[in-house]
């Protein structure tokens, strides 16, 4: 599974991005709203650190505004990828920049209904927001393995899962097991992965234990 960072805090994408662990990148308006610097200044510098797919999100509703936003956030690196989201006009949008060879990402996907027309419309990836979806009572990973299940039945869709609103360390372990292709994470829940109380009790033993040794490796 990819792990991509859900962020626009280009200090901690470069922190992320220096461990090799790194993908790519989602942003969202909230995100550019919490960095406060020009979006597309944060969108060029996020794809000079990261290799991999950068998620831009227009912020107009209709087609012709939408497209016209898309294209322009599509040439500011061949990694870019133009976000839209999952309605009529997004899903049209989705088809033409597809169409035209760039990749784009579905966002707000609460259904598989929805995430069976993105991947008619050509998306690179769907985002089903699991996070979200577990606030409402609903659990958000049978939406994954339902789109997993859906996708898998149809191998010619050209669309990756990618499980979004993420909240915790379980979410990242069931899209896995759900099979998402890849899963677009905070930054503190990524470092959150490393941690367990047993590893952190096991190296105290080691190192005091080398101590006593009294040997070196050099
Ligand atoms: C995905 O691309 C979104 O930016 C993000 O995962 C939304 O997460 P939230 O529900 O925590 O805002």
């Amino acid at each position: 599974m990819k792990f991509f960072v859900d962020t626009a805090d280009v200090t901690e994408i470069r922190e992320l991005a220096a461990t090799g662990l790194l993908d790519g990148v989602t942003t969202n308006p909230s995100l550019i709203l919490k960095a406060n610097r020009p979006f597309k200044e944060i969108i060029a510098e996020i794809c000079e650190v990261v290799d991999g797919p950068v998620s831009a999100e227009v912020a107009s509703t209709d087609y012709d505004d939408m497209l016209r936003e898309g294209r322009s956030l599509a040439k500011i690196a061949p990694n870019v990828t133009v976000k839209v989201p999952l309605t009529w006009d997004g899903l049209r949008v989705c088809k033409t920049l597809s169409d035209e060879g760039t990749m784009v990402n579905v966002t707000l996907c609460f259904s598989a209904a929805q995430a069976l027309l993105a991947a008619k419309a050509g998306a690179s990836f769907i985002s089903p927001f699991i996070g979200r979806l577990d606030d409402t009572g609903i659990d958000g990973m049978e939406l994954i393995q339902d789109i997993r299940t859906i996708y898998d039945n149809y191998p010619e869709l050209p669309t990756e899962i990618l499980a979004a609103s993420i909240r915790n360390a379980n979410h990242v372990k069931a899209s896995a097991l759900a099979g998402a292709d890849v899963a677009t994470i905070p930054p503190s829940v990524i470092k959150s992965l490393v941690k367990h109380p047993l590893t952190d009790k096991g190296l105290e033993q080691f190192v005091a234990d080398w101590a006593k040794t009294g040997q070196s490796i050099d």
